[in-house]
């Protein structure tokens, strides 16, 4: 029989102690608890759930940058305009939005510990450098020369290389770092901590948090054959 371990212990502790904490803010209203008057109480979420919904929107933005970089190699159409959308979406919701929490809330807790200092260097590079490879999106595919043969398999390579880049770094930020979270800080900061994410993405994209924004993400997807998900599905 498997005998519980100490970090087993540790993390029921931190539970109950979550729990107690939880308990008492039910008694509060739904609004005072959440700090958005447009979620019932019960759909309060941890920080980590918060942001690895966002990364949901990430990676449905990326298979959707893997569907142009695909185009612009096999020399198919591809319109401008879908290129420039769906770059402007990244650039607004993942790097003006959920890399803000990241970098203002989550990866200075880990500096201040000393935990993962190695990894959170690495992903504030990389929030640099998806950066660039937007602003070069944005610059070049509204360009007439975006048609240009060059001019494409460059887009098509920054595509790739921004796709490949952000699969591993939000691979490690679900798996590494944000589960990290739960022993560096108390049950009461980490409820504070989500309760934060929930107000800043409130007063960012209004009472319904960033799901309006899902409506753009669908019709590119529809735009470019990807709104079927069991066109996924292998046909073995
Ligand atoms: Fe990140
Ligand atoms: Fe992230």
């Amino acid at each position: 029989m498997v005998q519980p371990s100490e970090s087993d212990d540790t993390r029921r502790a931190f539970l109950r102690q979550g729990g107690l904490i939880l308990g008492a803010a039910a008694l509060l209203s739904p609004a005072a608890f959440l700090g958005c008057a447009g979620k019932p109480a019960g759909a309060a979420i941890s920080a980590p759930e918060d942001l690895m919904e966002e990364h949901g929107v990430l990676r449905r933005l990326l298979l959707i940058y893997d569907e142009m970089a695909r185009r612009l190699q096999c020399c198919k159409e591809l319109a401008p305009e879908s290129l420039t959308q769906a770059a402007t979406l990244m650039h607004g919701f993942i790097q003006e939005h959920h890399e803000k929490l990241e970098e203002e809330h989550v990866f200075p807790i880990f500096e201040k510990s000393g935990q993962h200092l190695a990894l959170v260097k690495i992903l504030r590079g990389q929030h640099e450098a998806g950066r660039r490879i937007t602003t070069y999106l944005l610059h070049q595919a509204g360009s007439s020369e975006s048609r240009n043969f060059v001019r494409r398999a460059q887009l098509e390579a920054y595509l790739h290389l921004f796709t490949r880049m952000y699969r591993a770094h939000a691979a490690q930020e679900d798996t590494v770092l944000f589960p990290a979270l739960r022993s560096v800080l108390s049950p009461a900061e980490y409820l504070a901590l989500g309760r934060t994410f929930a107000d800043r993405e409130q007063a960012r994209f209004g009472a319904h948090g960033y799901e309006p924004l899902l409506v753009p993400v669908a019709e590119l997807e529809k735009s470019l054959g990807l709104n079927d998900l069991e066109e996924f599905t292998p046909k073995l």
